[in-house]
């Protein structure tokens, strides 16, 4: 880095620069969270997707419709054409053809963390889309927002300054001496049916710094604080995804005390790579420390994935095949290339998977959820395999 050039930036012209920042950010928001709209998931899928989903055939899904297992289809009242079945109306089919692929009470959630102590390598990107990947395939599914700049608390449609009340909605109350005794009070549900969220705002910066000072008297209490709420949660949930801050502090450090999985985006650029191997290095003192206070945490998976890579550079390929090398066991085999679509989506607040209308037909479109989808497949299958109920499926389905 150049810091000849950063010496030259008075705090002044910092603040400035701060300021003009953040007034593009209430002027996304202002956009995305106009009073009186509220944001819901306009999906609709056709009676031959439906059936993909559900798991059936169609005519199954018709038969239902006849006998009133099923309600009839929905129609629209001045066109009278189907609308096609929300994603609340194919779980419902699910849960009639006993098809949700819900684990069993004796199996252990999925706590994955999206890792990496950097900020900017697709951590909420991936746990936006995953989250939603297994809300679609009809999982329960739970998003606890560890990050204080709280950019998936938005894209699941609340505004982190008005929507959230930073003594009560988020994990901070928790995370504090004396707080409630477990983390249902923050959950809440989201518009994607099967999909809750524990939001976060700017406030649970304050966590870090209390917990900081809590650290040297009280390591126990700080360190599995948020183990315990997960636990506390977990009963009703298949997937637990943790989004972190991207820094390594207490909050980071709880996260990873916190879950049974890790994901760990590395783009495969210079820069990123080199910070990724730090961030390795960090975390294996990190778990060794953490460790000595309070016993060893075992994940039942840690993969890295090539995440933002673009196909385009020589660069990004030869690192790619550098990260292979290096890490043989340890790297997710689908890859989150970078994608002009993903990241429009992410600059509106919202994502792939929400998209609508005829921009979905488009090649830029499939190919980003050929992507994502790749990626949820991958941690689906990680996830499935740690549930003994799911092994005869995995068997069945030629996948173990
Ligand atoms: N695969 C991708 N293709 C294109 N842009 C991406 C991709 N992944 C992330 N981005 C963009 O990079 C920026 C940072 O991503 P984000 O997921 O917020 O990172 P983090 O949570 O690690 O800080 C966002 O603007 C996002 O849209
Ligand atoms: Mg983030």
């Amino acid at each position: 880095m150049d810091t000849s050039v950063l010496s030259a930036i008075s705090l002044t012209e910092l603040r400035q620069l701060t300021y003009r920042a953040n007034a593009v950010i209430e002027r996304l928001r202002e956009r995305v969270f106009a009073p009186g709209t509220q944001k819901e998931l306009e999906l609709r899928f056709n009676v031959r997707t439906a059936a993909e989903m559900a798991g059936r055939t169609e005519k199954a899904i018709r038969d239902a419709e006849a006998d009133g297992r099923l309600p009839e289809p929905a129609k629209d009242p001045e066109t009278n054409r189907r609308l096609g079945y929300s994603l609340a109306e194919v779980n419902r089919m699910r849960t009639v053809f006993g098809t949700l692929p819900h684990r069993a009470p004796e199996d252990p959630p999925l706590v994955l963390a999206v890792q990496n102590f950097k900020g900017g390598v697709g951590k909420t990107t991936l746990v936006t889309h995953l989250a939603q990947y297994f809300a679609l395939k009809g999982y329960r599914v739970c998003v606890i927002d560890c990050d204080s700049q709280a950019s998936t608390t938005a894209v699941f449609g609340m505004n982190p300054d008005v929507d959230v009340n930073e003594e009560e909605d988020t994990l901070y109350p928790f995370l504090r001496h004396g707080g409630p005794k477990t983390l249902h009070y923050a959950l809440r549900a989201t518009y994607w049916p099967g999909l809750a969220i524990i939001p976060a705002n700017l406030g649970l910066y304050d966590a870090e710094y209390e917990f900081a000072a809590r650290m040297a008297r009280d390591p126990a209490f700080i360190l599995d604080r948020l183990r315990e709420g997960v636990e506390s949660i977990s009963d009703q949930f298949d997937v637990i995804l943790l989004d972190p801050p991207p820094a390594l502090g207490m909050l980071s450090l709880s996260v990873l005390r916190a879950a049974n999985a890790l994901l760990i985006p590395a783009p495969p650029s210079n820069i990123d790579f080199a910070s990724t191997v730090h961030f390795l290095k960090m975390m294996e003192s990190t778990l060794a420390e953490l460790e000595r206070h309070g016993g060893e945490r075992a994940y039942s998976f840690v993969r890295i994935i090539a995440s933002k890579m673009n196909d385009q550079k020589s660069a990004h390929q030869a690192i790619k095949r550098m990260m292979d090398a290096v890490f043989p066991q340890d790297m997710l085999g689908a890859v989150l290339k970078d994608s002009a679509e993903i990241d429009n989506a992410s600059a509106n607040l919202s994502t792939v998977y929400e998209m609508t209308g005829p921009g979905v037909r488009t090649e830029t479109h499939r190919r980003a959820r050929a992507y994502l989808d790749a990626v949820g497949r991958e941690v689906e299958f990680l996830a499935r395999k740690t549930w003994p109920s799911h092994h005869a499926a995995l068997r069945k389905e030629g996948l173990i």
